[in-house]
């Protein structure tokens, strides 16, 4: 059977700076300074190899030989203001070039402004915890759009803006690596705030591009139907995306959240003027990020967690029987989650413009998939998954949903924070070695889709 897609669909992939670009010309950033000092916690002691800074001129020619419309990659602030003040003329000039090469080859350039990569400088004032990180960070926006605006199509605050709060200040698995909530609901606070300080700048100028954010929506299924799980899902979802999506849609946030802040004594600092800024101007677009489920039980094999850790606290993970894993990465396979995810955006969020922002199957070891005959990995469980979460999204669109394309993450095999290069997720081997990049089987199946708008 054929799953078609509409007409002018964005196809393409996704990737980000800190995970191609390498670390020449531009300032420490809280990975460099964890690599330096804790090199044995990456996978492998492996930091970035890939040098999309020298090379950009063969990314570009992979994603037109892919048959990308579209590619998204982020502004590194500690390459574009190394200290945060100074703009670095290579940089402009790295950046310029770079899209311009993806403009001649009719490939649109969604650049998101921040994706996990803090500066130290900025990390050393307190990072998304600190109002002086919100105005510089507000200002390195306003620069990026002067600098680049003719040249970027879609715009976007932040690359799953939950990720560096929890792994920040909650689930210790990025600098600084602490447990600390009211450091969690400031950095949540401030971050929803800079979103709506820089869409509001954005709106002021005279750019045609559109602007948005990218989010994890990881829908959160209880395990069943009881008042307890319910409300264990309820708070799951609130962490997850509900506080996000409220405030940048809706106008709005939690007032469970702020209720429970505030009976705990860790309500985070409002400043004048905060909340006002919520319902000026919206976003145009949000990108669905989708990997996995997460499936919570009301809390039963422990004590709630002292310091109010989400998921030992308000919930705990449920292991649902017979659930499909990727034990690569230990992440359910669940592709109707991505239907789940574009519905509520539907049903529950005015039915925004949305595209799939990410998604993808990261495996280990891919090299035993290699075909004898032609010397590519044979990745059909690559070409399977893309093919069952899209059906859904197929899906998606005919239920009304308003789903405008699809980036797999991603296209080269990058560099992937702690996990460096362990699991892959291209759909182009980059061997390490050599440094060569080399089709896999699925590159030859997007590339055919991307082209013809359907697939059997
Ligand atoms: C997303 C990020 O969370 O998932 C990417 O936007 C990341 O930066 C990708 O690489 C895959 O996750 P991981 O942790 O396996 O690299």
């Amino acid at each position: 059977m054929k799953t078609t897609f509409p007409n002018n669909f964005y196809w393409g992939s996704a990737t980000s700076g800190p995970q191609t670009e390498g670390s020449l010309d531009r300032s420490e950033t809280i990975w460099d300074y964890d690599f330096k000092n804790n090199p044995n916690s990456f996978f492998e002691k492996t930091n970035v190899k890939g040098d999309a800074y020298k090379r950009y001129p063969e990314y570009v020619e992979w994603a037109s030989k892919a048959n990308f419309n579209s590619l998204r990659t982020s502004i590194q602030w500690s390459r574009l203001m190394p200290n945060g003040k100074n703009i670095s003329k290579k940089a402009v000039d790295f950046y310029r070039n770079y899209f311009k090469s993806l403009k001649q080859r009719k490939i649109k350039v969604f650049v998101s402004l921040f994706h996990f990569d803090m500066p130290m400088w900025a990390m050393e004032l307190g990072g998304w915890t600190s109002r002086k990180v919100v105005d510089a960070f507000v200002d390195f926006a306003n620069k990026v759009f002067e600098n680049f605006g003719d040249l970027v199509d879609k715009w976007f605050t932040f690359n799953e803006a939950i990720v560096p709060i929890e792994c920040q200040y909650l689930y210790k698995f990025h600098h600084p690596y602490e447990v600390d909530m009211s450091k969690a609901l400031q950095s949540l606070w401030n971050i929803q705030i800079t979103h709506h300080k820089i869409v509001n700048n954005f709106k002021n100028t005279n750019l045609k591009s559109e602007i948005g954010i990218i989010l994890n929506i990881t829908p959160a299924i209880p395990r069943s139907d009881s008042k307890e799980d319910l409300e264990a899902s309820e708070w799951a979802a609130i962490f997850q995306y509900k506080a996000l999506l409220d405030s940048m849609i809706l106008g709005k946030y939690p007032k469970k959240l702020i209720n429970f802040a505030k009976e705990k004594n860790i309500m985070w600092t409002i400043k004048k003027g905060d909340w006002e800024l919520m319902n000026k101007k919206k976003m145009d677009i949000l990108g669905v990020n989708y990997y996995q489920p997460i499936r919570v039980k009301t809390l039963e094999s422990r004590k709630p967690n002292p310091k109010f850790i989400p998921n030992e606290y308000f919930y705990e993970h449920y292991d649902m029987p017979g659930r499909i894993i990727n034990e690569h990465r230990g992440w359910e396979i669940y592709p109707k989650g991505i239907y789940d995810s574009l519905m509520l955006i539907k049903n529950e969020y005015n039915n925004l413009k949305t595209y799939v922002a990410e998604n993808g199957i990261g495996v280990q070891g891919e090299q035993k998939f290699i075909d004898k005959k032609t010397g590519l990995i044979n990745d059909d469980y690559r070409i399977d998954f893309i093919k069952n979460h899209l059906k859904q999204v197929s899906k998606a669109i005919q239920d009304g949903a308003n789903c405008n394309g699809y980036h797999i993450w991603t296209y080269i095999d990058n560099w992937s924070w702690l996990n460096a290069y362990k699991n892959r997720y291209g759909i182009i081997e980059f061997n390490l070695e050599t440094q060569e990049f080399k089709p896999k089987k699925s590159f030859e199946f997007l590339k055919n889709l991307y082209k013809n708008n359907y697939f059997i």
